[in-house]
């Protein structure tokens, strides 16, 4: 068989994520209670290769990864052969030769954790490629949304093998997002539009023009009345370093239509979301970030039992 991979959340079906879900769940459950888990990676082995700077993506998979019993590699890149000129095709190949049971890969060029995918024999888990896919950040996310607006529908699907390949969680279909800021530059919103959409979500694009990408999605650039009727806001960091050249005024500019702020949201009962990092007062203001509505690091809590799943899924 040959091993299956996630570079995109259309890797795995429906089903297969109500399943994932719920293995998290159990894994959230066990990890709040410092109950230790079984070791279904005991005898594996996982490198990790990031070309681009993570907090969270890697140590949630680092300590997914060890929650399960398994062994990580890290491997930096810094001191790695590809700052000789090594190319990645090399890399993996040697990589590939160790024989690892899992590389999880985060580059700046969309397409390089599938391209990896074609040159080994073990699952590719794509921590985030460009601006075009961060499969595990949306899968956190929906998890995060599904736990707000209440998780019996998803639990009472254990088990069952008859689960429609559209979402039948009516918990969350029609339900409304806001997804607001760069949405053009960001993997994160990439990944989004296909699960939220998929699992019944409306999605609401919110942004200046410029950070809007081609879409049959409602736009908006008015955040102040979205809000009002969204259930969910998306904040999005402006990816500066993807940008080719200055498109708005400056951050402050952009802040004062886009910032998420106590003000805009006013006594709504929408939840806040951001995939981080944040800039604070940029995208999110500091009294929201502290306000119970944004689950911020609820979704970072989130991110350490989906990625154990979803090791789980592929390599156990
Ligand atoms: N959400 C996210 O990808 O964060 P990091 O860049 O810190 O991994």
């Amino acid at each position: 068989m040959p091993p299956r991979h996630l570079i995109r959340t259309s890797d795995f079906s429906t089903a297969e994520i109500l399943t994932l879900f719920v293995n998290a769940l159990h894994y959230k459950q066990l990890l709040a209670s410092k109950t230790p888990t079984h070791h279904p990676l005991k005898h594996k082995n996982v490198i990790t290769i990031f070309f681009e700077n993570s907090t969270r993506t890697l140590s949630s998979f680092e300590l997914a990864v060890k929650n399960l019993g398994g062994d990580i590699l890290r491997l930096d890149v810094s001191r790695s052969s590809t700052s000789k000129g090594e190319t990645i095709s090399d890399t993996a190949a040697n990589l590939n030769a160790m024989n690892p049971d899992a590389i999880i890969i985060r580059h700046k060029n969309a397409g390089a954790g599938y391209y990896l995918s074609s040159q080994v024999n073990c699952p590719i888990i794509n921590g985030g490629d460009g601006a075009h896919s961060h499969p595990t950040q949306a899968l956190l996310d929906l998890l995060t949304i599904m736990e707000h607006f209440g998780l019996e529908e998803l639990l009472a699907t254990e088990g069952r093998s008859d689960i429609a390949p559209i979402a039948p969680l009516d918990s969350i279909r029609g339900k409304k997002i806001a997804i607001v800021g760069d949405v053009i530059n960001s993997r994160v919103a990439n990944s989004n539009l296909e699960l939220l959409t998929r699992f019944g979500m409306e999605v609401i694009l919110v942004a200046p023009p410029h950070f809007l990408p081609q879409s049959e999605l409602r736009t908006s650039d008015d955040l102040r009345t979205i809000a009002k009727e969204v259930d969910v806001i998306m904040s999005l960091r402006t990816q500066t370093e993807r940008h080719n050249q200055v498109i708005y005024g400056s951050l402050k500019d952009y802040a004062l239509r886009f910032c998420v702020t106590k003000e805009i949201l006013g006594d709504s009962p929408c939840i806040i979301l951001h995939p981080g990092p944040v800039h604070r007062n940029i995208d999110i203001d500091d009294e929201v970030l502290k306000d119970p509505r944004s689950k911020v690091l609820e979704q970072v809590t989130n991110g350490v039992c989906v990625r154990m799943a979803a090791l789980d899924f592929l390599i156990a």
